[in-house]
């Protein structure tokens, strides 16, 4: 497709490409220094004691729930709200999922709905920051610790958000990201589990590699020595290859957020008070990580709206429909339409709209001008079957 205005497009370049020639200069491909090097910045990125660098953010949520015992016979508490991996990854620990309706102002898991859920079988809840803004920790903390319950947070959309002075991971035992292709730090594919545990920490490197002792780059480092397998592991260790690719990123961390910043801004503008436009809340007490730039479209039909940006060659994706309702879930659980009419809502509605650092802020108006031009559109259409009744 020739887009006019894309969804996304990335801004790795010159830098990346030296960093991984830097690596491809040395011997070691596989898990080594360089992810050593991007773990050490994550972690003090997010103030906390370890990071760990692995495949994706999928996986780091698996790991997670495997390394505090969650499996089958518990239930964890999540949102319908999300991209389906937070909820496939409970399932692949062998746990259940349980959603628990969202914020009507937001679509973060509402925490006054949760203690509702908890069962003899709980064992976590594991909220999603949806679009970069930070669900209330604080409040799932106090409920956690009145239940004895875990708190995984998935982070995937939400590497620079604070809220009450908090980050992802500072009241949790575990926070997830993703470096996906369209992730505020990408390397295409990859992501990261922090956690201030030693004890965790030491497990969740086992579980990242085979259940394995030692890692292939300790042995080209320090010559071969026999390794054991001590537990039951997975294959989610990150390479030198995408870390990299991260690393350089760092740099520009900030100032992406800044200008993502202004971009929400120019397009917060233009919507505010367009009718049949409801713009996600964003907090006051809170840094919003701006991962998308998400728009809940009531004035006509969403999938309209996509088909009418897409025919104006404008990038345009549905940031989620609910998990509940995929046809996995719907047949595996019986969940049906209603069970969690927020969510339908939003996943009826939702829209994001083309967002990156390097978009031009001009561009911000032509898209709210599309948007704009579509409503007006089916205004008329909805305006002419009762002017054709009175005639
Ligand atoms: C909210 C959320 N959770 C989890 C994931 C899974 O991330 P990954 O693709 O790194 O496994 C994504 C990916 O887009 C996501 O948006």
């Amino acid at each position: 497709m020739n887009w006019k205005i894309p969804y996304f497009r990335h801004d790795l370049g010159q830098v990346e490409l030296d960093s991984l020639a830097g690596v491809l200069k040395g011997d070691i491909l596989t898990t080594g220094e360089a992810v050593s090097a991007f773990e050490a910045k994550f972690a003090s990125y997010l103030r906390q004691r370890h990071a760990l660098a692995v495949t994706s953010c999928t996986g780091a949520l698996h790991m997670a729930l495997l390394a505090l015992d969650i499996g089958p016979g518990d239930e964890v508490i999540t949102t319908p709200m999300s991209f389906v991996a937070t909820a496939t990854a409970i399932l692949e620990a062998g746990a259940t999922p349980v959603f628990v309706e969202v914020e009507a102002d937001t679509g973060n898991l509402d925490p006054h709905r949760v203690e509702a859920a908890i069962t003899a079988k709980t064992k976590a809840i594991l909220p999603v920051h949806l679009y970069g803004l930070m669900c209330d920790m604080r409040a799932l903390r106090t409920i956690a610790d009145r239940h004895g319950l875990h708190i995984i947070e998935d982070a995937a959309h939400c590497i620079e958000g604070v809220r009450d002075g908090v980050r992802p991971g500072e009241l949790s035992d575990a926070a997830c990201f993703s470096f996906y292709a369209t992730k505020n730090l990408t390397c295409g594919e990859g992501g990261a589990i922090t956690v201030n545990d030693d004890a965790l920490a030491e497990r969740l490197k086992l579980l990242r590699l085979h259940g394995m002792t030692r890692m292939a780059h300790e042995s080209a480092r320090e010559g071969y020595r026999h390794w054991d397998m001590v537990v039951m592991g997975w294959k989610y260790n990150m390479s030198n290859i995408e870390a990299a690719l991260l690393l350089p990123q760092f740099d520009r961390m900030d100032a992406k957020l800044v200008r993502r910043h202004a971009l929400a801004e120019r397009y917060d503008r233009a919507f505010a008070g367009m009718d049949g436009i409801k713009v996600p809340s964003s907090r006051p007490d809170s840094v919003h990580a701006r991962h998308i730039y998400t728009v809940w479209c009531h004035g006509c039909a969403r999938d309209d709206l996509l088909a009418y940006l897409h025919a104006e060659r404008i990038g345009a994706v549905v940031n989620y429909r609910p998990i509940h309702l995929m046809a996995y879930f719907a047949k595996r659980y019986g969940y049906q339409a209603g069970d969690f009419p927020i969510a339908e809502w939003i996943g009826n509605c939702t829209i994001s709209l083309p967002y990156y650092p390097d978009m031009p802020l001009e561009d911000v108006d032509v898209v709210a001008q599309a948007v704009e031009g579509c409503l007006s559109q089916a205004r008329q259409r909805h305006a002419a079957p009762s002017r054709a009744r009175r005639a």
